[in-house]
């Protein structure tokens, strides 16, 4: 067996497949399929200072190769998170890693103190970049001002490791993930989904209430990949790659293009025991070419 763990921050992974955010619930839902505490640990769903209420519906779409989602952050906010789904969160034996997201930095900045109070969440994800949030979601993701003001203003606030969530629905990623690594952030994960939309014809409307929408799943991994890609050679700090991955093959791609570690998200929808899967052909994947430390495979890709 391969020597699979990783650090990204002051986090200990026992092995690099995490749950992406939004698409694993608060992890226990998955309790019957997945043992989670084989996870190198799961990212719960996006969590703002105030309860949001999300988009109407319909907000989901089946597309070719993937999915269109405009959920629009629906929580119950950070406060009933603390009270009412920390406390089923705690006996794990896993890293519970919190999504946040705001309007302002100062909501930013709020949110996270308060999950800084909490012992047993070791790391935050800080999501500037969901493309469904009216009013400053997405701009703060897109703009290298806008993304470091929003982790300058979390950095003073929450001291344990910070992951800065990046969205593709930029022109220079790399430009964006260089700001947020001046501010301090302790590590990167791309990609959020890329906007999108798809049309019913018959009723020459779009599938979506708002219109527009996130694309995720299978479609969506050349270019995450070629993001991941792109990050490694700009910055210095871990990277989490994510997006369409599927197979212990797709991850092994993400890491070989530099990622330390990856996410799965759209494919717990169609198997949610794919991170077992995952992880155990990560470990097959090792024995059956040797690879004796993960980090070997890291960044490994040859020119
Ligand atoms: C239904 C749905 C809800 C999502 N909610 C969030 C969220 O709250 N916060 C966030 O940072 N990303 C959210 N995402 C984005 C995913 O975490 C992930 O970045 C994206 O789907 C790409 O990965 P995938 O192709 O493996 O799904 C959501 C995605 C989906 C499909």
């Amino acid at each position: 067996m391969a020597q699979l763990a990783v650090n990204i921050g002051a986090l200990s992974l026992k092995n690099p497949v995490m749950t992406a955010s939004g698409t694993f619930g608060y992890g226990y839902e998955f309790a019957d399929f997945v043992d989670l505490n084989r996870l190198g640990g799961f990212i719960v769903k996006g969590t703002t200072l105030r309860p949001r209420e999300g988009n109407d519906y319909p907000r989901m779409a089946e597309t070719t190769g993937g999915m269109l989602n405009c959920v629009g952050l629906q929580n119950k906010g950070v406060d009933y998170f603390c009270r009412h789904i920390y406390p089923r969160l705690v006996d794990y034996d896993t890293n519970v890693l919190v999504n946040v997201s705001g309007s302002s930095p100062e909501d930013y900045a709020a949110c996270a103190e308060r999950i800084a109070a909490l012992e047993h969440i070791p790391a935050i994800e800080l999501n500037i970049s969901c493309p469904n949030v009216r009013d400053g979601g997405m701009a703060f993701g897109v703009t290298t001002e806008g993304a470091a003001s929003v982790v300058k203003a979390v950095r003073k606030a929450y001291h344990k490791t910070l992951i800065v969530k990046l969205s593709p629905n930029v022109t220079s990623i790399t430009d964006i993930a260089r700001a947020v690594e001046a501010e301090g952030a302790d590590a990167v994960s791309l990609i959020n989904t890329l906007m999108g939309m798809s049309v019913d014809i018959e009723r020459r409307q779009s599938r979506l209430s708002i219109g527009t929408g996130g694309l995720s799943g299978p479609c969506v991994n050349p270019v995450a990949l070629r993001m991941v890609w792109q990050v490694a050679k700009a910055v210095h700090i871990p990277i989490v790659g994510l997006g369409g991955i599927c197979t212990a093959e797709d991850a092994i791609e993400f890491l070989m293009c530099g990622a330390t570690a990856v996410e799965i998200g759209t494919a717990n929808f169609l198997d949610p025991a794919v991170t077992m899967k995952v992880i155990d052909g990560i470990n097959a994947w090792c024995d059956a070419h040797g690879v004796e430390d993960i980090h070997d495979i890291i960044g490994a890709l040859h020119d």
